[in-house]
Order: structure tokens, then sequence, then C-alpha cells
């Protein structure tokens, strides 16, 4: 896999390396219950706050199984706004996104742009064939984010995760390297409104 350079800058954001100053930010946003509640875990102690922002700065992207995390900043106010995942799944070019805000930066299209350029990044530079978000169906607000990205609703998997004390329905979606430079085109050669 090639080098990624980074910051990697959009038209509002700067998307960076995390660095230990990130950790009071990162963990007012996943201190709270609501920003868990379609996380796999519950809402995150202080520690296992520094403990993930330890990780994510240090990540390493050499192998499947390997993670990009990303902090998310807007260029013009600087802060963290959330973060956004790419990880290397086993298989010939396969990558999973995620992403998660913090509830002051959402309802501006930040998630989008964000993941939209990781998903440039997984395509054009690191030459994946195929990546996937995978979701609880009740998850409205990731599954529109994914309708907004170009993805597929590939499969709904009925009750296939237990938690937080219930039975979850799992969507995935995918794109393919071939759609999501189509879809690129076709945003280029339309008119911004
Ligand atoms: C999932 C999550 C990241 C989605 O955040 P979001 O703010 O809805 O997504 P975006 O940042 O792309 O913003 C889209 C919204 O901003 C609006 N918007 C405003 N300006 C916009 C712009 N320039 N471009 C796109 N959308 C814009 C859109 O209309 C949309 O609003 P709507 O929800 O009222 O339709 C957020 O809900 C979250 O962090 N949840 C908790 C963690 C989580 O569940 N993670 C995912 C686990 S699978």
């Amino acid at each position: 896999m090639p080098e990624i350079a980074l910051p990697i800058r959009t038209g509002r954001l700067i998307l960076r390396r995390f660095e230990g100053p990130d950790l009071d930010a990162f963990h007012a946003y996943h201190a709270l219950a609501e920003t868990a509640r379609f996380l796999p875990g519950p809402a995150k102690t202080y520690t296992q706050s520094m403990e993930r922002v330890g990780r994510y700065a240090n990540f390493v992207f050499e192998k499947e199984g390997d993670w990009v995390a990303l902090a998310i900043e807007a260029a013009d106010d600087g802060g963290l706004q959330g973060e956004v995942v790419l990880k290397w799944l086993p298989g010939c070019g396969q990558g999973e996104v995620g992403w998660t805000l913090a509830p002051g930066a959402r309802g501006k299209g930040y998630a989008t742009e964000a993941a939209e350029a990781v998903l440039r990044l997984g395509f054009e530079e690191l030459g994946m064939h195929r990546i996937e978000a995978r979701l609880d169906e009740l998850n409205t607000a990731s599954a529109e984010l994914c309708r907004r990205l170009g993805m597929r609703q590939e499969a709904r998997h009925v009750d296939k995760w237990h938690y937080k004390g219930q039975w979850a329905t799992e969507l995935i979606y995918a794109v393919l390297a071939d759609e999501w430079r189509v879809g690129q085109s076709l945003k280029a050669a339309t008119p911004a409104p």
C-alpha cells in the first residue's frame, strides 16, 4: 500500500492524524449515550477515550485489518468535529468506511464531505476495489449518508446483532471503484446549483 499523505483538505475540512490534545474534545462526544447508540460499545469512559485517541494517533496502514483513522477539523475554526475511518478488509482491495461527528457538527454535510474524501483516498490512492458501510437499520442518519455518497444497499441482515439490550437489523451499503468513478464524472459534469 502507498503512503497516506496527510492532511487531506476538502472544501471546508481538514482531515488529519489525531493528536494528544484532541483527547478532551474526542471524549466530550464519545462520552454521550446519544453518540454511542449505534456504535458497538457503551459511551466511553475517559480511559477508553485515551486509549482510542492513542490508537488513532499512531495508526499504521500496512496490512489487512489495519485502519486509517482521521480527525475531522473545520478549516475555518479548527477544533475536532469528529472522525472518519477506513478499514482494510480481508480480500482483494476491500474496505469499510465509518464516521462519527460531535453533535454540534451534525447537519452541515461534514460527514458527507469527509467520507467522500476517504472514498477518494481508498479508490484513487490506495487502489481499493470495493468499500462498504455496515449500519443498524435504525441509524437513518447513516443510511442517508450512504445514499448521499452514492453507495447501494446490498444486504439487510435481520437481527444480525444483539447490542444495547436488543436485536438489531444490519444494513450493508457498498460502492465499487467503477461506480464511484462514474458518480464523480457525473458530479463534475453537473453545473453547481
Ligand atoms: C452518522 C452521522 C455522522 C451523520 O451525521 P449528519 O450530520 O447527519 O451527516 P452530514 O454531516 O453528512 O450532514 C447531513 C445533513 O446536513 C445537511 N447539510 C447542510 N449542508 C450540507 C452540505 N453542504 N452538504 C451536505 N449536507 C448538508 C443535509 O441536508 C443533512 O441534513 P438532514 O439530516 O436534515 O437531511 C451522525 O449522526 C453521528 O455522528 N451519529 C453518531 C455516531 C454514529 O452513529 N456513527 C455511525 C455508526 S454506523
